[in-house]
C-alpha cells in the first residue's frame, strides 16, 4: 500500500480544504485532481465540460490519476467527485494510500456549494440543486463507502475538526 492520503466524496464536501489544512500540518505535499486538470490544459473545469465535453474530462481526470502512483513524496491527495467512477481510478486509489471518504448529507453539500457556477454537474438543474445532488450522492455513495478505508461524517464539522478526525482515524489503522 501507498502512504499516501486520498480525500474522496462529493464535491462541497471540503475536500480541496481540509486536504490543504492536512498537508500544512503534516509537512507532505498537496495535489488537488480539479486543480491539475486546470494546469495541464490552462482551462477552468466548466471550460473543459464545455469544450471537450464530460468524456473529455474524465479521460484529463483519469491520466491525473494515474500519475498518483509514481508520486515520490507523500501527498495528500483531494480526488474529485466523479474520479471514482473509473474502475481504473478506483483501483491506483486503493493501492496509493489511505482513502478518507469525506460523507456529507446531500443539503450540507446544497448548503455549501450555495450557487457556485464552477460545478458543471449542477448547471441547469431544473428539479434544483439540492435533487441532483441527491440523486449523484445515491448513484455514488456505494462506491465511495467500499473504497473508503475510513469514513468521517462532515456534517456540523468545520474543516480544522474534519482534519482531526482524519487524523486520528488515520492514526489508530
Ligand atoms: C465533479 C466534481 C468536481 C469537478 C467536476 C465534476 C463530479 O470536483 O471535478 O465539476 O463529477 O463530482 P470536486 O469534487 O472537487 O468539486
Amino acid at each position: 500500500m501507498g502512504e499516501h492520503l486520498l480525500l474522496i466524496g462529493m464535491m462541497g464536501s471540503g475536500k480541496s480544504t481540509v486536504a490543504a489544512i492536512l498537508a500544512g500540518r503534516l509537512g507532505a505535499d498537496l495535489l488537488d485532481t480539479d486543480a491539475e486538470v486546470v494546469a495541464v490544459t490552462g482551462r477552468s473545469v466548466p471550460e473543459v465540460f464545455v469544450e471537450g465535453g464530460e468524456g473529455e474530462f474524465r479521460s484529463l481526470e483519469s491520466a491525473v490519476v494515474r500519475r498518483l502512483a509514481s508520486l515520490e513524496r507523500r501527498t495528500i491527495v483531494s480526488v474529485a467527485g466523479g474520479a471514482v467512477l473509473d474502475p481504473c481510478n478506483r483501483e491506483v486509489l486503493r493501492g496509493a494510500g489511505s482513502v478518507v471518504f469525506l460523507r456529507a448529507r446531500p443539503d450540507t453539500l446544497a448548503a455549501r456549494l450555495g450557487g457556485t457556477g464552477d460545478r458543471p454537474l449542477l448547471a441547469g438543474a431544473p428539479e434544483g440543486r439540492l435533487a441532483r445532488l441527491a440523486a449523484i450522492d445515491a448513484a455514488r455513495r456505494p462506491l465511495y463507502e467500499d473504497l473508503a478505508d475510513v469514513v468521517v461524517d462532515v456534517d456540523n464539522l468545520a474543516p480544522p475538526e474534519v482534519a482531526d478526525r482524519v487524523m486520528a482515524a488515520v492514526a489508530e489503522r
